[in-house]
């Protein structure tokens, strides 16, 4: 995290002070919070959120004071759950009351304060997600199984001819696929633009999105006002600069792209046909088109990076652990024989593929933490007679759960074998959240990667770079609210040939 902050000015200055003030009288510790770490007068525990990794201090407070914590970043209370049965009892049971979010200054100015996550839970919230579950939802996921499969040998034809980026390539694939169930166009059979503007709108809403980012405007709303020009203001334009040019792309062009294909007739389901088919698109009210536009836009905002993200740690896991893969197209061939790719039919028979992907979640979880919670702004809330603030932002600490010794023997290592004792939590009924604000895309992605997984054993070789490489594989990974493995080489060979020719 780092703190963004317009370049000193005077008028700036005198504000900023006026700020400090109020942050002074919002700062005093509640009686009856959870312990935590004593803080800094004013930024409280702010500078250790910067830290790289703050999955990790989290989980270092953990272990000092308890699995519930209260800590402070200037007049936000934060409290972070180091434990799983604990985080299912406050955002399952109480999920009417911790399924707030924060409105951030920042989120707003650049125009993502209606993208799903950062809704609060209120109609928009509920219209959205139920446009969604018309793709994503557990009907629908049966009707997905063919178009899995076939994704997932289009991903390892592409990956037997050994591309130069494997992550970027990973990424491109990622991106088509997610165009292709919210707007039924398909950038790998025919060019439409979405990748390129999806990939100029990313940057900057990962970094306005980030919780651990703080921006000045977010501890001193009132900045928001000042006008753009201004100096020191660059934050500003920044953000106006993104909501008109790649945020207003990514929302109308693929959309309006669909809507043209649909009209000609040609077109494969997606979210926006399953919607029209209940009602025709030109009867929607302005503000329901436009929800609509948002929820197709959700499907990939949601869905991209994390999915890179995992997909892409499989492949290191492979390199790093070859005796995993080893096991892995044991099984499969053992199945298959060699003579055919695998289905979702063979699932019940493949017990270990399902252990590779469960340890893949907890070793390379793509979210080190849910996206941040808010109790109910109008009521406090007690779990086990600690105090949760009403406001108070709600952290569950998934990454530091999936590396705690105390739950995973030995975490650091790939272990898959340790999934075969059914005690273990699992790290699927964690790393998605809970409830109102379960991730849409969780059966999803379960799904997709483990015919990913699956339909690799069964036609490649993963090994790493033949020649030596400034990029070796390693198990490291990026900071951030979304982390991708750092870039890393790999060569495949080929299996069997004639299961690639399907
Ligand atoms: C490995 C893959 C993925 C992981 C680890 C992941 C994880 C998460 C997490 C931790 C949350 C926040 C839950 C909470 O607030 O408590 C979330 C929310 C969300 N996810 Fe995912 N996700 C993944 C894939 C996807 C996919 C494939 C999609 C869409 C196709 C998606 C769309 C969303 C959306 C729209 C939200 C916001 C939901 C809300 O706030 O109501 N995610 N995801």
């Amino acid at each position: 995290m780092f703190f963004i902050l317009p370049s000193g000015q005077l008028t700036i200055v005198v504000l900023l002070l006026a700020g400090l003030v109020w942050t002074l009288y919002k700062s005093r510790r509640q009686v009856g919070l959870p312990p935590g770490p004593p803080g800094l007068p004013i930024l409280g525990n702010a500078l250790e959120f910067s830290m790289p990794n703050a999955y990790k201090t989290f989980a270092k407070w953990g272990k000092q004071y308890g699995p519930v914590i209260a800590v402070r970043a200037f007049s936000q209370t934060c409290i972070i759950v180091h434990s799983a049965p604990v985080a299912m009892n406050i955002l399952t049971k109480s999920s009417g009351s911790t399924s707030f979010r924060i409105v951030r200054p920042i989120t707003e100015l650049y125009g993502l304060g209606r993208f799903l996550a950062h809704l609060q839970p209120n109609e928009e919230f509920k219209q959205s997600r139920q446009y969604t579950k018309m793709s994503l939802g557990s009907a629908a996921m049966t009707e997905y199984e063919p178009e899995h499969e076939l994704r997932a040998l289009r991903l390892v034809r592409k990956l037997s001819g050994n591309p130069q980026n494997l992550l970027s390539e990973i990424g491109f694939w990622v991106a088509a696929s997610f165009e292709h169930i919210a707007y039924g166009t398909d950038e790998e059979e025919e060019p439409s633009g979405f990748v390129e503007i999806a990939r100029r709108f990313m940057p900057d809403f990962i970094l306005s999105s980030d919780p651990t980012v703080l921006w000045a405007v977010d501890v001193l709303p009132f900045l928001r006002h000042l006008p753009s020009w201004l100096p020191g203001m660059s934050f500003k334009r920044q953000a106006e600069a993104f909501a008109k040019g790649p945020l207003h792309d990514l929302l109308n062009k693929p959309f309006e792209n669909a809507v043209r294909k649909m009209e000609s007739g040609k077109f494969s389901p997606s979210l926006i046909s399953r919607v029209s088919e209940r009602q025709p698109l030109d009867t929607l009210s302005d503000d329901d088109l436009e929800i609509l536009k948002l929820s197709a836009m959700n499907l990939y905002l949601g869905g991209a990076d994390s999915t890179t993200s995992i997909v892409s740690s499989f492949f290191l896991a492979m390199i790093l652990y070859p005796e995993v893969q080893k096991r892995g197209q044991q099984e499969v061939d053992a199945v298959t024989h060699g003579t055919r790719l695998p289905t979702f039919a063979d699932r019940p028979h493949l017990p270990y593929i399902d252990c590779i992907m469960k340890e893949l979640m907890r070793w390379a979880v793509p979210t080190p933490f849910l996206f941040p919670h808010v109790q109910d702004p109008a009521c406090d809330a007690f779990v086990d007679g600690l105090l949760i603030p009403r406001g108070s932002m709600l952290i569950v600490n998934t990454g530091g759960i999936f590396e705690d010794p105390d739950v995973y023997t030995d975490p650091t290592k790939f272990w898959p074998e340790r999934f075969l004792d059914k005690t273990l939590l699992d790290p699927f009924s964690i790393a998605f959240g809970f409830a109102r604000r379960q991730c849409i895309g969780m059966r999803f992605i379960e799904k997709r990667l483990w015919i990913t997984i699956a339909t690799t054993l069964a036609t490649l070789d993963v090994g790493g770079p033949t020649k030596p490489s400034v990029r070796e594989p390693r198990a490291a990974w990026e900071d951030g609210p979304i982390r991708l493995p750092l870039p890393f080489d790999a060569a495949f060979k080929v299996r069997n040939e004639a299961l690639l020719d399907n």
